[in-house]
């Protein structure tokens, strides 16, 4: 089975452009998303162009400020104050990498906790890992979907993560302990990799190394879950599992791309619908 996350990601985009509609009703306007980019990476750009065309789509306003890769950091958090400040901002995303010269934990830590749409605020995280009320990474949130949408029992069963980013790794470990798996979190530094990954009933691998997991590392029958997305020498979109000659060995298995990404962009959404309902709904 092949598990479109694009498909999932559009269903769910047509019922929240419902229930923003309703939120217009209630509240009086939508829900709005800031995205801040430094810099022109293509791949960011590319990133935040989704994000804002997803958001149009749903009937969420954004608007994404583009500033050059030398703003200073100063400018930079006084943006964020600004947009801290401002009551009819939301959602606030800053989109990383961020240029060397300046201090992403620093930047990230300046986000007010209820407006960090990418679940990345030190509070938030410590949130997830404490088991109190916070805003969720966008793709560990999606990746969680895509099982439930899988009809995949997560309870009991082994999973091994493979990546211990801040962004997937480490907080989708976590969303699968919530869900009474037994997780293993294995890294591109792992001796014998694939010892490890042939344990997995669910494998959910992050490490942008394309084709890392060949058909050899992976149990017959498993659920895998690839969130590493690369562009190979041609500029063609590769993930980390050599899907060809894996996806005949496995029960489901997310395809690159059209997998895991379109979710990612679904969650940001909910997020952002989140912290409108924390500032309106406190009720
Ligand atoms: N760059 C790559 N993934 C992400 C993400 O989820 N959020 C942000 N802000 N930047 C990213």
């Amino acid at each position: 089975m092949i598990l479109s996350g694009k498909e999932l990601a559009a269903r769910r985009k047509v019922e929240m452009a419902v229930q923003v509609q309703e939120l217009e009703r209630a509240y009086g306007r939508v829900p709005h998303l800031a995205v801040i980019l430094l810099g022109d990476d293509a791949g960011s750009v590319s990133y935040v162009t989704g994000k804002a065309r997803n958001a149009s789509e749903v009937g969420i306003r954004s608007t994404t400020i583009r500033k050059p890769s030398t703003t200073s950091e100063q400018e930079l958090l006084e943006l964020l104050d600004t947009l801290n400040e401002d009551t009819e901002v939301d959602g606030i995303l800053v989109q990383l990498p961020l240029p060397p010269h300046i201090d992403t934990d620093k930047v990230i830590s300046r986000i007010r906790v209820e407006k960090d749409v990418d679940g990345f605020h030190p509070l938030n995280v410590a949130a997830l890992w404490q088991n109190t009320k916070g805003l969720t990474p966008c793709t560990p949130r999606g990746i969680i979907r895509l099982l439930d949408e899988a009809g995949v029992e997560i309870a009991g069963k082994r999973a091994v993560v493979v990546g211990r980013s801040m962004i997937v790794g480490l907080p989708v470990s976590k969303l699968l302990l919530d869900r009474n798996a037994t997780v293993t979190i294995a890294h591109s530094k792992t001796v014998d990799l694939g010892a490890v990954t042939r344990e997995a009933d669910i494998l959910v691998v992050a490490i942008g190394r394309p084709k890392l997991i060949t058909a050899d590392m992976v149990k017959p029958g498993a659920v895998v879950i690839d969130v590493g997305v690369t562009r190979d020498a041609n500029n063609k979109l590769s993930g980390d599992v050599d899907f060809t000659n894996v996806e005949p060995l496995v029960s489901v298995i997310t395809p690159v791309p059209g997998g895991v990404g379109p979710m990612t962009i679904c969650c940001l959404l909910e997020n952002t619908i989140d912290t409108f309902l924390f500032t309106h709904a406190s009720l």
